[in-house]
Parts: C-alpha cells; structure tokens; sequence
C-alpha cells in the first residue's frame, strides 16, 4: 500500500489570504478551481480575496449526487487537459463532499497523480468527506464505486462559507458531528447537544469542527485505509443506510445524516442491550435526535425490507449484518453482530421511543 500524504487542516474565517500563502507554498504550476454550480455561484464570490484563484482557471460542474458521475469526471480530466495542467498544476476544490470526491478523485488520475486542496462548503463535506484521503465517483448505480485514497495537500475549514446553506444541509453534518462526538468524548457530546448548527456563531461553530475533524482524522490516522479500526466511523450507518435507502424507495428521501441520526438511535439502543451502554446518556441523545430532526416512521411491516438491506450493506464482512456499537461515549467496539429476531427488537424499540 502506497503511503497517504501528510493533510495540513486549517480552520479559519478569513480563507482568502490562507489560501494564497498555501498556494504560493506549494507554487504549482498551473492553477485550477473545481466548483459546482451552486457554490461558483455562492462560494467563488467569497473567495474573490484571493489573487491567486483570481487566475486559476475555473471548472464548474452541475450540482447534485447525480453528477459525481464519470461523465463529470471526464469533463474535469477535458478541461485540464484543455489548459495544459501538467503533473505540477494544483486542483482546488471548492464545494460539498461531492465536488470534493469528484475533483479529489480526478486528482488521484491526472497525470497519475497530481496535488489538491479542499475548501469544503459544507458541514458534511467539512467533517466527513474533506479529511480521510477517500475520493470518488458513482458508477453502474452503485454509490463511491470507483475512486482512490488520494488525500488532499491541505484542507481549509471555514464556517462563513456555510452561510447559504439550507438548515436541513446544516443538520445533517450536524448529525455526523454527533457520531464523532459520541465516539470520542462525553464532553463533545454535551456541546453538540446544547446547541443547533443554524444559531451558532461562526467562530463557535469552527471551533466545533474543529474539535469533531481531529476525531475523524485520529481514527484515519490509526487506519487509513480501512483495515479495522476506521471502521468505528461506520457508527450509525448499518441502520442509517437501510432508512437512508427505504426513504429513496419511498421516493421521498432524507438526507444522509438524518438517516445517520436515526441509525444512530438504533445502534445506541442495541449498544444498551449488547454492551450495556448508559440508558440515561442513550435517551438524552434520542431525545435531542427527536427534537431537532424528527423521526422517520416505519412499521413492523418495514422490518425485512430493513434487515434486507442491512445485510447487503457494503461494510459487512462476510458474518451477517456488521455493527459499530458503544460501551459507552468514547469507546466504539467494531464487528457486533445480531440473529435478526434481536434487530426486530431493537426497531420495536426504536418505534417506543421514536414515534
Ligand atoms: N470521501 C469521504 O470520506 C466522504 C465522507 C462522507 C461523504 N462523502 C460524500 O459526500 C457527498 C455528500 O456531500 P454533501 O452533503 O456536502 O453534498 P453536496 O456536495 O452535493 O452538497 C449539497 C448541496 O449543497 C450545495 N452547496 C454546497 N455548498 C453550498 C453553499 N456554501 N451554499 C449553498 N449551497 C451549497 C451543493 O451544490 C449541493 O446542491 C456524497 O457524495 C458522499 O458520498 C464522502
Ligand atoms: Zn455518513
């Protein structure tokens, strides 16, 4: 396995000036800005501050899962071509975890590799998918089929540039925040739910990234390339992913991190059960989860429609339906595994407190 390259994350609320002292380091030759249509629109205007994007030549494409596609990416490889990037031309990307996973994936395969940076514009795409070296595209119907670990030279973390952003986009990094918290540090947790992403201030809301990125990257660090330990980011996500998908089948889908929300719910409940995992801390995190995003209804009817796509969920390993769970906050315990009269229960369980 090929080393990942050291990422330097900065957090700052004045990105331009940063971003000029990080280009002019790094001194590529050839300089280009990947957007999608809203943040060229939203972001780029930002970041005008700056001189050396000012002449970098922008790439922007349509917004949208949808086109973190190979069409798009082939566009991203035309352009480049088209301007004569070389094997020194620096990509940076300006968006969500889509742009983010898209351009960081066309920098993985240019010229067999070439140097990007990510401004993450959203509080998804800034704890989750801006760190950690995975990069990406959709491809044949399945989500992140092709892609490569590839991490980005330098991230710059910046809250005023989520300040466009719909609440709903804003919960759901949120929720995401939580699960770092939930798998770091009682603390943390007691923070994120004292508080909502929509009315924190932004040096308040940095600090938070902040503290929920190094977690992220902590757990990276340990394991790159997702031999085991990484695993532990998966918390929340066997159950989240099946909402996630019953929701698309519904034909009225929630966002990732409000599926995550509510698997989360789910696993803390089977965490009580397995691992004894605190009942008074479980409730408190299902109580906020209730309050800020909902709940998403299902009946008994649901339930192996569910189990179905739990057990073809991509992070199992070949022993049933895998689960990250807690012993408590702070402490994941990875490979949980449950007959599926158990995870009946815990949906029963689910529904008590959910609905
Ligand atoms: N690489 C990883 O480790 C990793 C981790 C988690 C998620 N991901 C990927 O991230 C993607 C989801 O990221 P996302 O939720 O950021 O989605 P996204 O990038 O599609 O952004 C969501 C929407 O917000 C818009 N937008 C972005 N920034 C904006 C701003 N500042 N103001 C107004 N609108 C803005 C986008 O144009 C888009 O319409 C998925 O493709 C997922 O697979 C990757
Ligand atoms: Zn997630």
């Amino acid at each position: 396995m090929p080393q990942q390259q050291k990422t330097y994350v900065y957090f700052d609320n004045d990105p331009a000036p940063l971003l000029d002292r990080i280009i002019s380091d790094i001194n590529p030759n050839g300089l280009f800005v990947l957007a999608d249509t809203n943040t060229a629109q939203y972001v780029l205007p930002r970041l005008s501050g700056s001189k050396c994007l000012q002449t970098a030549c922008t790439i922007v494409v349509p917004c949208g899962e949808i086109n973190k596609s190979m069409e798009s990416l082939g566009n991203v490889w035309k352009a480049l071509a088209h301007h004569d990037a070389n094997r020194h031309s620096l990509l940076v990307c300006v968006g969500g975890g889509m742009v983010t996973d898209l351009g960081g994936f066309a920098a993985a395969t240019f010229k067999r590799g070439i140097q990007y940076i990510n401004v993450p514009t959203t509080l998804l795409g800034a704890v989750d998918a801006s760190v950690g070296g995975k990069t990406g595209i959709n491809y044949g119907g399945l989500k992140n089929e092709v892609g490569a670990f590839h991490s980005p030279a330098a991230v710059v973390v910046t809250a005023s540039l989520l300040a466009t952003l719909h609440a709903e986009e804003m919960l759901s990094g949120w929720a995401e925040m939580l699960k770092h918290a939930l798998l770091s540090d009682p603390a943390m947790v007691a923070s994120l739910i004292s508080s909502h992403p929509t009315s924190c201030s932004d040096p308040h809301l940095l600090r938070l990234m902040q503290d929920s990125m190094q977690v992220k990257q902590q757990i990276v660090a340990k394991d790159p390339f997702e031999g085991g330990e990484r695993r532990a980011l998966n918390f929340g996500h066997t159950a989240g992913h099946a909402f996630e998908s019953l929701s698309i089948k519904r034909k009225s889908p929630v966002p990732h991190g409000y599926a995550v929300a509510f698997g989360m719910v789910v696993e803390l409940i089977l965490s009580n059960f397995a691992l004894g995992f605190p009942s008074a801390e479980m409730n408190n995190v299902v109580r906020y989860i209730k309050d800020n995003y909902g709940t998403f209804e299902i009946t008994c009817h649901n339930y192996e429609q569910l189990l179905d796509y739990m057990r073809h969920d991509k992070k199992n390993n070949g022993e049933g339906i895998n689960f990250t769970l807690l012993r408590q906050i702070g402490d994941p315990v990875i490979d949980n595994h449950f007959p599926d009269n158990e995870i009946c229960a815990a949906l029963d369980i689910y529904r008590d407190m959910m609905l």
